[in-house]
């Protein structure tokens, strides 16, 4: 299981039960603005969706809390492709009190690192192309720009960012 700490703040891996995601699904609904008034049996809802999607696929959910033991961050993802290649990066967010302290970048490097000490090829996510500040970070920790998804959902595109972690 993986911890450290990063400033105050101390990062640690979480497993799959309802009392450890909760407070991350708690916090997913503060840090995206669009998920804000979602009701509870909404919130519930994710919380069943993050235990089926990231059940037996060699998820890693890491989370960071501040010194007052409250989760601020969080950065989930499982293994996929074909061979079991690709680290897929799935959710991940900071609460706005918290930003822009280098928590993102930290949570980031930790599963990168822990994703090549698994072997697994590259590492894969998908970034709306209105979100500037994950794309830039996405950027600077060497993603490239490598497809893109039209939203079924919503307006706008999301960017397949892809980084290689081993030589192929
Ligand atoms: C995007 C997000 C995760 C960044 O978290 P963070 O902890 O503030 O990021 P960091 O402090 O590690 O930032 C590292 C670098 O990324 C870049 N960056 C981060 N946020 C930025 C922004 N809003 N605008 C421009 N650049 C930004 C900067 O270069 C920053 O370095 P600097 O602060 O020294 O300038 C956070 O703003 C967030 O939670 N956003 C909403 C949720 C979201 O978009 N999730 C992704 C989809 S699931």
């Amino acid at each position: 299981m993986i911890e450290a700490t990063h400033g105050d703040y101390t990062i640690r891996e979480i497993g799959l039960t309802p009392d450890e995601l909760a407070p991350l699904v708690e916090l997913h609904h503060e840090v995206l603005p669009s998920r804000a008034y979602a009701t509870d049996e909404k919130k519930q809802g994710l919380l069943g969706e993050l235990q089926a999607a990231l059940a037996g696929r060699d998820p890693l959910v890491l989370t960071a809390f501040a010194p007052d033991a409250k989760m601020v961050a969080y950065k989930l993802g499982y293994r996929t492709g074909n061979r079991r290649e690709c680290f897929y990066s799935w959710l991940g967010g900071v609460h706005p009190f918290h930003r822009r302290k280098g928590l993102y970048r930290a949570l980031t490097r930790l599963q990168h690192e822990w994703a090549a000490g698994q072997g697994c090829l590259y590492v894969e996510t998908h970034t709306w192309g209105d979100n500037p500040g994950m794309m830039i970070l996405n950027l600077q920790e060497g993603f490239i720009a490598s497809g893109s998804l039209a939203a079924v959902d919503r307006p706008g595109t999301r960017i397949i960012m892809r980084k290689m972690l081993q030589n192929p």
